[in-house]
């Protein structure tokens, strides 16, 4: 158990306004049981929400999902971030209504844009988002975003396909007058870990594209800041997911759940508390999935006699749950946890493989299947 008087307050919430989505991205971190728009909050709901989170001391909003901008009270939700002072990250994929919501959006308050880009090349990006056209219009959207003098983030999420354009991802961001490119190896959680045979790449091209970005790093100080998410399946320490649980930051899905972390709802045994029957403050002091690995008071060994673990806190709950079964051990991307010659096999396995299996794309209801690299 942790004591309230302990618990910090969070500063960051990732509000996920929605999971429509105009992309339809293999490695897309939703669950596979998407929420659809009847199931989604009514815009005084969101409005309390973030009112209740800036109560709460929160002071950046990601406005995520999904695609964030199909909500029709976007700009509405924005302005309200806004007079309650918060700082708002729209977290987009650039299609849909993007483009057209900007100016409004801008008018409203929005402080800072990430933009999705799926590939560097239009081939390679629309054989991943699942959207002819898409490519040409992320272009324009970033055009718009400079033009309007918002901040710019490009995040490419990078897999077997395509970590040979990881120079020319980073190229294309220093063309979209981006101020940060993110370079984020594939987190294998909901749709990703469904595809994660499609999308895994051998150790030999991860350690180029780390080598790449390092170099890029040098070469491109002063210009466009780089950020690396190293892939955990070739690491030897986990990262401190979320900045720890329940320690810094939550989510609130579309339907109002409030979750520690994108992936938690794949832990079965924990129980999850709605905005519709608790308040902010409430549940981020007791709801019992915040309270269930927050600390180091729950850690198993190795983490419980490391002098690591106020670092990354014993990673990942969620990937510690996908292979090895249970939530509660230490994650298996630290060389240290028994499992990690094992995840780093499966990685090796599915990598090798010459012709992956085709894509399963994101769609509105999956059809139901055992999650890969589980135990039996
Ligand atoms: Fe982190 Fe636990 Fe590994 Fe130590 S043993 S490095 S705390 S995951
Ligand atoms: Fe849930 Fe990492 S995604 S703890």
């Amino acid at each position: 158990m942790t004591s309230s008087a302990r618990i910090p307050n969070p500063i960051g919430l990732l509000a996920e306004l929605t999971h429509r989505c105009p992309l339809r991205c293999p490695y897309c971190s939703n669950p596979l049981e998407l929420d659809n728009r009847a199931q989604e909050l009514d815009t005084a709901t969101w409005k309390r929400v973030f009112s209740e989170a800036a109560a709460l001391g929160v002071l950046h909003v990601h406005l995520s999902g999904g695609e964030p901008t199909a909500r029709p009270d976007i700009v509405e939700l924005t302005a309200h971030c806004a007079e309650l002072g918060l700082y708002t990250n729209l977290i987009t994929a650039g299609v849909g209504a993007a483009d057209a919501r900007l100016e409004a959006l801008a008018d409203a308050g929005l402080d800072h844009v990430q933009l999705s880009i799926q590939a560097a090349t239009a081939q390679t990006a629309e054989h991943i988002g699942g959207l002819a056209g898409a490519h040409a219009r992320k272009r324009d959207f970033a055009r718009h975003v400079v033009a309007l003098g918002l901040p710019l983030t490009v995040n490419a999420v990078i897999h077997r396909a395509n970590i040979g354009e990881v120079g020319d991802i980073i190229d294309l961001a220093v063309e979209m007058q981006a101020k940060r490119v993110e370079i984020a190896h594939t987190q294998y959680y909901g749709w990703a870990q469904r595809n994660r045979a499609a999308l895994m790449p051998t150790r030999a091209e991860a350690d180029a594209s780390i080598a790449l970005v390092e170099e890029a790093r040098e070469r491109l100080k002063g210009r466009i800041v780089i950020d690396l998410v190293v892939p955990d399946y070739y690491s030897a320490y986990p990262k401190p997911c979320n900045g720890g649980w329940a320690r810094r930051t939550f989510n609130v899905t579309p339907s109002g759940k409030v979750l520690p972390c994108h992936a938690a709802e794949t832990i079965p045994h924990l129980e999850f508390w709605s905005v519709r029957e608790h308040t902010l403050a409430e549940t981020w002091r007791s709801s019992p999935a915040f309270n269930a690995y927050r600390g180091t008071d729950w850690m198993p060994d190795p983490c419980r006699s490391c002098d690591r673990r106020e670092r990354d806190w014993g990673g990942c709950r969620c990937q510690a749950l996908a292979l090895t079964g249970d939530a509660g051990v230490t994650d298996p991307a630290c060389h240290k946890s028994p499992w990690h010659d094992r995840m780093q096999a499966l990685a090796a396995a599915e990598s090798a493989v010459s012709s992956p299996p085709a894509y399963d794309y994101r769609v509105m209801t999956a059809a139901p299947r055992p999650m890969e690299g589980q135990p039996a």
